[in-house]
């Protein structure tokens, strides 16, 4: 059967291609779940991608992956910063997790240093813009195979 892996996608991130190009670059959210897709079906995985503003209805797909899915990449935007119950939710989940952001976070403001997500993601990959995505899908199959 084929593996399903969750992307999920924080507030602010539907905005991809018109929202600070200078910082996220001119791709839009369906060019980057397209090229995902593509870099998928060479893995031999299938993808659920998926965005929201709402930091509840993130919880609950973490929580529906447990079912649906074998892994999870996640760009929790701003949620990253400020969410414990991503965290916990994640944490829940028992899944491969690899952490997404399209910039270095760390290279910016002092707030968005620390991520909730981090603290219970496998794995981090950040200021690589949508390449980011590839790798992270790359690293939980990778992962998925080796089980
Ligand atoms: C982001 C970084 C976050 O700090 C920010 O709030 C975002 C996007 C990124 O992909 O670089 O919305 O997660």
């Amino acid at each position: 059967m084929t593996a399903t892996i969750m992307i999920l996608n924080g507030p602010n991130l539907n905005l991809l291609g018109t929202r600070e190009p200078d910082i996220y670059g001119a791709e839009t959210l369906a060019d980057i779940e397209a090229k995902v897709k593509t870099r998928a079906e060479a893995l031999g995985v299938a993808i659920d991608f998926r965005q929201s503003n709402i930091e509840g209805e993130l919880v609950t797909w973490i929580q529906d992956a447990r079912t649906s899915a074998a892994g999870i990449v996640i760009n929790a935007a701003a949620y990253t910063h400020t969410s414990i119950a991503i965290m916990d939710a994640l944490k829940a989940c028992g899944l491969p997790i690899i952490e997404v952001h399209m910039s270095n976070i760390h290279q910016r403001e002092s707030f968005r240093h620390k991520s909730y997500v981090a603290r219970v993601a496998d794995g981090m990959i950040c200021g690589l813009g949508s390449i980011g995505y590839e790798l992270a899908l790359e690293a939980v199959a990778a992962r998925l195979s080796k089980d």
